[in-house]
């Protein structure tokens, strides 16, 4: 058998080789074709502290948990002393103290992982970090699922088109798939509204009109408009949900100009009739229901990373 991934923390796919990309990949893949989850000598705990709401990531990550054989304890942030000025740290030093091993967070702050695994020579905290999420950063469970539903689909990167429509400023999916995709060998388009594209997505790909690329893509990615995040974004009024349909979003003549076997991709949750049509969601080319299953196994091929990384339950 080949050697399995061993990471300390999972924190962003930035440092991922294309190496640990495939075991990953082909990890995932095992536990989804029945393999055994690894035999754990000893109990491993772990808590998942959602700080943003979460239905996919949180109740998945919890699944591939369960599945792995490891004990979740549950932490609930709006009833801990975070509401008191509890520290994120504190928090987890916390937590470390009481036994739990892993931590799978997410957080609204970009980044908040920085100072839970750069620690100083005084701070202690001994525990494996798996970024559910951050703010506008990474995130980078969703984006290992979606490289494993198109390696599911396409057997390859190499050449593949793929294009990420709609708020992109303020997306984490966009960014994690952007820095992966093009790093597999994949070429990336970009499109939606002009102003949530940033100069800093430039050098991951091209900034191109939705209807005249459509015809030769691979994947279509669409992500979610995320009204939580516009406060204060004037901009963001400028159209209706209807208008966003209609310029943006994935409707019938959209879809019959896809190649035969393009696939339409969503991190979820999806608003019906904005980014996508209703009746298309689970058309034959959408891979929705997919990306949600594969979730569950990539997640536990990315949690055994690191308990191999730090050795918990007798892995390594
Ligand atoms: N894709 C995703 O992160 O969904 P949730 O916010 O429901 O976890």
């Amino acid at each position: 058998m080949d050697k399995l991934l061993s990471l300390n923390n999972f924190v962003s796919v930035e440092n991922l080789e294309n190496e640990d990309v495939e075991k990953l990949i082909k990890r995932a893949e095992y536990f989804k074709n029945g393999g055994e989850a690894p035999h754990l000598n000893k109990e491993v705990y772990v808590a998942n502290l959602f700080f943003e709401n979460s239905t996919r990531t949180h109740t998945s990550f919890e699944m591939a948990e369960r599945k792995l054989g490891l004990t979740v304890i549950p932490f609930d942030p709006g009833h801990s002393s975070v509401n008191k000025g509890e520290t994120l740290y504190d928090t987890l030093l916390t937590l470390g103290a009481l036994g739990v091993d892993l931590s799978v967070i997410r957080h609204s702050e970009n980044n908040y992982y920085e100072k839970l695994i750069n620690l100083n020579p005084d701070q202690h905290l001994n525990m494996g970090i798996i970024n559910g999420g951050d703010g506008s950063g990474q995130h980078p469970s969703q984006c290992m699922l979606d490289i494993m539903t198109i390696h599911e689909q396409f057997g390859t990167f190499k050449g593949l088109k793929v294009m990420i429509v709609g708020d992109l400023k303020n997306s984490r999916v966009a960014r994690s798939n952007m820095q992966l995709l093009t790093r597999l060998g994949a070429k990336v388009y970009f499109s939606g509204p002009e102003y949530w594209y940033s100069s800093e997505f430039d050098k991951y790909g091209e900034y191109a009109p939705l209807d005249e690329l459509i015809e030769d893509m691979d994947v279509v990615m669409l992500l979610r408009v995320q009204h939580e995040r516009h406060d204060g974004d004037k901009n963001e009024k400028l159209f209706s949900e209807t208008e966003y349909h209609k310029l943006y979003g994935l409707d019938e003549k959209r879809y019959n100009k896809l190649k035969k076997d393009a696939i339409i991709m969503h991190p979820g949750p999806v608003n019906r009739g904005v980014e996508w049509a209703d009746e298309l969601v689970e058309a034959p080319k959408s891979r929705y229901v997919t990306q949600m299953k594969n979730g569950v196994f990539m997640r536990m091929a990315m949690i055994e990373a690191v308990m191999r990384g730090r050795k918990l339950g007798g892995l390594e």
